[in-house]
């Protein structure tokens, strides 16, 4: 069975540590997650962007997480729509099988969040899906919504106890300097997340969890591979781990990660062609490139989340 979030996020929330969410599109990419969640025994959240579902289509993302649910019944999986941005959305979403669904109005006005936070909160509790939602503005491209860089707002303390208290959302994404992508800092500049908005916050809504968008780490691994082998991604900088691990022992219970799974996989397969010009079987080259998701997965999970051995 398909779980919530709550029982995860309670427990994390009182571990110190932090649950991964990762974005899935395809088959490979959800056996890379579960396989390594598996082995380490960690809960796990699996998350559809709107256009990861026109992508991959709902149906078949559902039924290719209810097959991870059948092979590995003993951890928790929860089915995560991240960045709904209509209350259609998140109702297509929870009518079809998702157990949680993020409402995110963050571009809206404060008045506008609230209120189309609260339609999804009202329709999700009453079929026993919880809701995640934002407060601030994160750089960088969420589906259509490119935010500029300069543009984002940091999220203001003094506005989460109303929003949460109105909204009755159960868990909350705020905007403390990371951003949506691969290009998350200036080259020469001191990637440093605002620590004491998070506290603030969380002085604000003691005990409520907390969610990290825009948290890869952009490991320099993959992004060296990737332009060692024909692309050209310079100055690719994500988050530095230890500010993701000190997040997780803090409130932050939720930690968002695309990013690196798109780095390993496409670093392994410019790899793989690099090395074998001649082969065209996409099972050869994608071979690889779940098995770069699995040990990247579960490198995080063990050393950035502290998920393992939780269930
Ligand atoms: O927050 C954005 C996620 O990385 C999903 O990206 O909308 O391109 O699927 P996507
Ligand atoms: P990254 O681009 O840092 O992986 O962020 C993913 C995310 O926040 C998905 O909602
Ligand atoms: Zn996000």
């Amino acid at each position: 069975m398909l779980v919530t979030t709550k029982e995860m996020f309670e427990k994390a929330y009182n571990g110190k540590y932090a649950i991964g969410a990762f974005n899935v599109n395809n088959m490979e990419i959800i056996q890379g997650i579960t396989e390594a969640a598996s082995e380490l025994k960690s809960p796990v959240i699996l998350q559809v962007s709107k256009g990861a579902r026109e992508y991959a289509n709902h149906t078949y993302l559902v039924k290719l997480v209810e097959a991870a649910v059948k092979l590995y019944p003993d951890i928790p999986i929860a089915l995560h729509l991240d960045h709904g941005d209509s209350f259609e959305l998140c109702k297509s979403c929870i009518d079809g099988g998702f157990t949680s669904v993020m409402i995110d109005k963050s571009s809206a006005s404060f008045e506008e969040n609230v209120e189309v936070t609260k339609k999804v909160v009202e329709y999700a509790h009453a079929h026993g899906v919880v809701v995640e939602a934002e407060l601030g503005t994160l750089a960088g491209i969420e589906d259509e919504v490119k935010v500029e860089e300069g543009k984002q707002s940091y999220t203001d303390p003094n506005m989460v106890e109303e929003f949460v208290t109105k909204t009755k959302c159960d868990s909350l994404a705020i905007a403390i300097g990371t951003s949506h992508g691969a290009y998350k800092f200036k080259p020469g500049t001191k990637p440093q997340l605002r620590f004491d908005i998070l506290e603030e916050v969380s002085k604000r809504i003691p005990g409520f969890p907390i969610v990290l968008h825009g948290a890869s780490s952009v490991p320099q691994e993959f992004v060296k591979m990737v332009n060692e082998y024909g692309g050209n991604m310079p100055d690719a900088i994500g988050v530095p781990e230890d500010q993701l691990r000190h997040a997780a022992e803090l409130s932050v219970c939720k930690i968002n990660i695309d990013s690196d799974i798109r780095l390993a996989m496409t670093g392994n397969i410019r790899k793989y062609f690099a090395e074998h010009p001649d082969h065209f079987d996409p099972r050869q080259y994608l071979k690889p490139a779940r098995a770069a998701v699995k040990a990247m997965v579960a490198h995080k999970i063990k050393d950035v989340l502290g998920s393992d051995n939780k269930i």
